[in-house]
């Protein structure tokens, strides 16, 4: 598989892991436990395949470094940074919010999850957008 395909199934694993956590978060609103419960840990796996694919790229191929110079790279990097910083918080994050639910501490759930979730969103969407810059944006 080249570099260009393990990207494209990386982002679509973070960027499916962002939609599944956003449906989650619309049943947990609507009082509907179990299918926030499924949604959520649907956002995990996926999560979690999503790191995996990554790990396997950056030893298969290293890192891509960002071709463009001038305001649209500073943009990119402001992205890169701000992501990585997401990235690394949410792996705690979703642990202690998933174990929180487990034991059936759910306002120590609520409390955390209140963080995780917007944390979470930021990554999957600023995934997004640095696979964008990285390999579809030619200007
Ligand atoms: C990492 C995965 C999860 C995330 C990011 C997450 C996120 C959230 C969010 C954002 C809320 C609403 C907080 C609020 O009202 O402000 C919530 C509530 C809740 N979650 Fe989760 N959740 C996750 C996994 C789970 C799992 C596996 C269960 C298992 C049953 C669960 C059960 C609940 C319940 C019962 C509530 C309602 C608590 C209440 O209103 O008292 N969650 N969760």
């Amino acid at each position: 598989m080249s570099l260009l395909e393990l990207a494209r199934w990386d982002t679509v694993a973070i960027v499916l892991s962002g939609l599944s956590l956003l449906v989650g978060r619309i049943f947990i609103a609507r009082k509907n436990v179990t299918w926030h419960r499924f949604f959520m840990i649907t956002a995990t796996v996926l999560a979690a395949l999503f790191l995996v694919l990554y790990v396997v790229r950056t030893a298969l191929f290293g890192s891509t470094s960002f071709p463009y110079g001038g305001p649209i790279r500073t943009v990119y990097f402001a992205i890169l940074i701000t992501h990585m910083v997401a990235a690394t918080a949410v792996a705690p994050l979703a642990l202690i919010t998933l174990y929180r639910a487990h034991r059936g501490d759910f306002q120590r759930h609520k409390k955390i999850a209140r963080i995780t979730f917007p944390t979470w969103l930021y990554t999957a969407a600023t995934g997004w957008l640095v696979y964008y810059f990285l390999h579809q944006y030619h200007p």
